[in-house]
């Protein structure tokens, strides 16, 4: 039985626990045991919704021990991980300490702040040969499974272009409005296009260059709205755009549309279309829970079975980081290209 400790339970933190009870339930071994946050009005159920719709349910607190203080909390509770859902700030010295303590971590998205931070969090990992996954939940979300996979065994030829979008209403649920402060957040940027650049990274690998127009909207937000091309041997285009100040009834959308040569993959409205050339269209059977719970159970079983964490190991997560620095540096510098 793994006892786990979720530290932070904002708007993601409670889409974990959402999860923690799911697995529960169904007799996972595993027991939260475990909660923290700085701010105790979460421990009396006063949330922020967010721009997922996770409901608006009342829990039971009363069931974990609760603290409002990481150090406390690690130094009193004899955890085997903690899942680390804090502003991005927080990630590298909350894993950094747990690690440190002998625990393994599974961090949210993005890794850290630069790549330093990241560097610091994998030899934290590997001294103290504790596991560290950081929740880059695309990669373990059905559809964009599916798209790796066609992508890899070529069933429909070569990527001859490929464009990811993700965007939504300004988030304005945020511990003390962390997520609009471009030096804490990295804006934008950092907090929401680096899902597409996750996936591009784990699709594609590292481009060669990257070449980024961005724009601010907000104050002190850093680039609100970005559209990056993504630099490669041969000729596919591949681009990714993201802006979070589509406000008003827009509601939030994630999606993809990526040309083969003999056909296409349309991702929209959370559906999942196949159009080859030469025959139907078709939806694809695919696997009915999302990557959140997915992210978290293999994360689980990794542990349980001593297993590496090959499909989103923190390597190829801080090169996701390296690109989204490589971007803010084109952004800065109007387009020009950024090279890798
Ligand atoms: N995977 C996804 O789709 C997804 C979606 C949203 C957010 N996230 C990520 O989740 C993380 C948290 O984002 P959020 O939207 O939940 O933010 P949030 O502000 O809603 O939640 C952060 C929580 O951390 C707590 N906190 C702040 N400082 C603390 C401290 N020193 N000690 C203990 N608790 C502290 C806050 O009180 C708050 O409850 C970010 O890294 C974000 O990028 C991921």
């Amino acid at each position: 039985m793994l006892k786990v400790g979720l530290i932070g339970i904002g708007f993601m933190g409670r889409g974990h626990l959402e999860n923690y009870l799911k697995l529960e339930s169904e007799g996972y071994p595993i027991r939260l045991t475990a909660i923290c946050d700085i701010d105790e009005n979460k421990f009396n159920n006063i949330f922020v919704p967010g721009n997922i719709d996770i409901g608006n349910k009342k829990y039971d607190f009363s069931k974990y021990n609760l603290y409002t203080d990481i150090d406390e909390m690690l130094e009193k509770e004899n955890l085997d991980y903690v899942d680390i859902a804090l502003p991005t700030y927080l990630h590298a010295e909350a894993s950094i300490k747990a690690l440190n303590k002998g625990i393994h971590v599974l961090c949210e998205k993005p890794m850290a702040l630069n790549v330093e931070e990241c560097k610091a969090m994998i030899d934290a990992s590997e001294k103290n040969n504790k596991k560290l996954m950081i929740a880059q939940c695309l990669r373990f979300f059905p559809q964009y499974e599916y798209l790796k996979e066609c992508v890899e065994t070529k069933r429909f030829g070569r990527v001859t272009g490929a464009y990811f979008f993700r965007g939504g209403a300004t988030p304005k649920w945020s511990y003390n409005n962390w997520l609009l402060k471009k030096e804490i957040s990295g804006g934008a940027l950092l907090d929401q296009h680096i899902h597409d650049v996750d996936t591009i990274n784990w699709i594609f690998g590292v481009p060669k260059a990257v070449s980024t127009i961005g724009a601010n909207v907000i104050p002190g937000s850093g680039y609100d709205i970005v559209s990056t091309r993504y630099i490669y041997d041969g000729n596919s285009v591949i681009t990714a755009e993201d802006d979070w100040t589509l406000n008003g009834d827009y509601g939030f959308q994630m999606l993809f549309r990526v040309n083969f040569e003999r056909g296409n993959i349309i991702f929209e409205k959370g559906k999942l279309t196949v159009n080859p050339n030469d025959g139907e269209s078709f939806n694809p059977d695919l696997p009915a829970e999302d990557g959140y719970y997915r992210e978290i159970k293999y994360f689980i079983d990794s542990i349980l079975n001593d297993k590496p964490i090959d499909i989103v190991s923190p390597y190829s997560t801080m090169e996701t980081i390296r690109i989204a620095q490589a971007e803010m540096e084109s952004a800065e510098k109007k387009g020009e290209k950024v090279h890798l």
